[in-house]
């Protein structure tokens, strides 16, 4: 890999040199090798790559959801490998939405209880967040869902609840796995344009790994994975309307 260029205003993820192990002696895996990533504002960076390569791993790390051993990840220009474990958790709580792969829903929670956790999160009163999960659930289309538990769903639709509640506290840097891997064609043509508009709005930035074609047309920047690197960035020109159901192959 060459060196990877100096960051810009723009960028708000620099990922440099980053390296990852799991486990011990001859049960230890070099997960990440020495990975050098960059994310934008106003772009949807998509990050693909054969499963098992490190995707997940990377984007753990970039949420500070987990440690890496060694190199640097700078969001929003802060260090993460400085803050403490605490900082790191109110850092992440105001700035990050992620979605799972798991989607990771509150069984015990209804749906909108479920959307709004972010907002108790930051302090929102009940009433508050209540109206705010209501307004996303509608956006992603299940409006009339919110009382119902996370179980009564389809996988298609909890996993809209994931994005719902990813998007609900408006983080300016919106992380996700494998996000329309369970939807139809109408459904992920919502969640992208949803995604679109996140990625179009000032100061933000939309990363989204991914293994399903009908949605890289959407992409403004592609970074490929492969055992543990990034080998390859491609900028794509999305100035015209992307649209889900055409498959662009990269
Ligand atoms: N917590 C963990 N402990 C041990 N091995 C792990 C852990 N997380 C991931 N791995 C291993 O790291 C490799 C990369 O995993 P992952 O990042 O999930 O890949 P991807 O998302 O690209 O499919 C896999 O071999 C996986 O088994
Ligand atoms: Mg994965």
């Amino acid at each position: 890999m060459p060196d990877s260029p100096p960051p810009s205003d723009n960028i708000v993820i620099d990922v440099r040199h980053v390296e990852k192990s799991f486990g011990d002696g001859s049960n230890r895996i070099h997960v990440l090798k020495r990975v050098d990533f960059q994310a934008q504002t106003g772009e949807i960076t998509m990050l693909v790559g054969p499963s098992g390569c490190g995707k997940t791993t990377l984007l753990s790390a970039i949420a500070g959801t987990m440690r890496v051993d060694s190199g640097e990840i700078r969001v929003f220009g802060h260090s993460l490998e400085k803050m403490s474990g605490p900082a790191l958790t109110r850092f992440r709580a105001q700035k990050i939405g992620f979605i799972f792969q798991q989607f990771n829903l509150i069984p015990t929670l209804t749906v909108a209880e479920n959307v709004g956790v972010p907002l108790l999160i930051q302090g929102l009163s009940n009433g508050k967040a209540l109206k705010r999960s209501r307004d996303i659930l509608e956006k992603v289309g299940l409006g009339d869902r919110w009382k119902e538990r996370p179980n009564k769903l389809s996988g298609g639709q909890q996993q809209r609840v994931a994005i719902a509640r990813a998007l609900v506290h408006e983080p300016p840097l919106v992380i996700c796995d494998e996000p329309t891997a369970a939807l139809d064609a109408q459904n992920g043509e919502i969640v992208m344009d949803l995604f679109r508009q996140v990625a179009r709005s000032a100061d933000r930035s939309v990363i989204i790994v991914t293994h399903d074609n009908r949605i890289f047309s959407y992409a403004d920047r592609i970074a490929r994975m492969d055992d543990g690197e990034i080998v390859e960035v491609k900028e794509q020109d999305t100035g015209g309307q992307p649209h889900f159901e055409h498959p662009v192959h990269v």
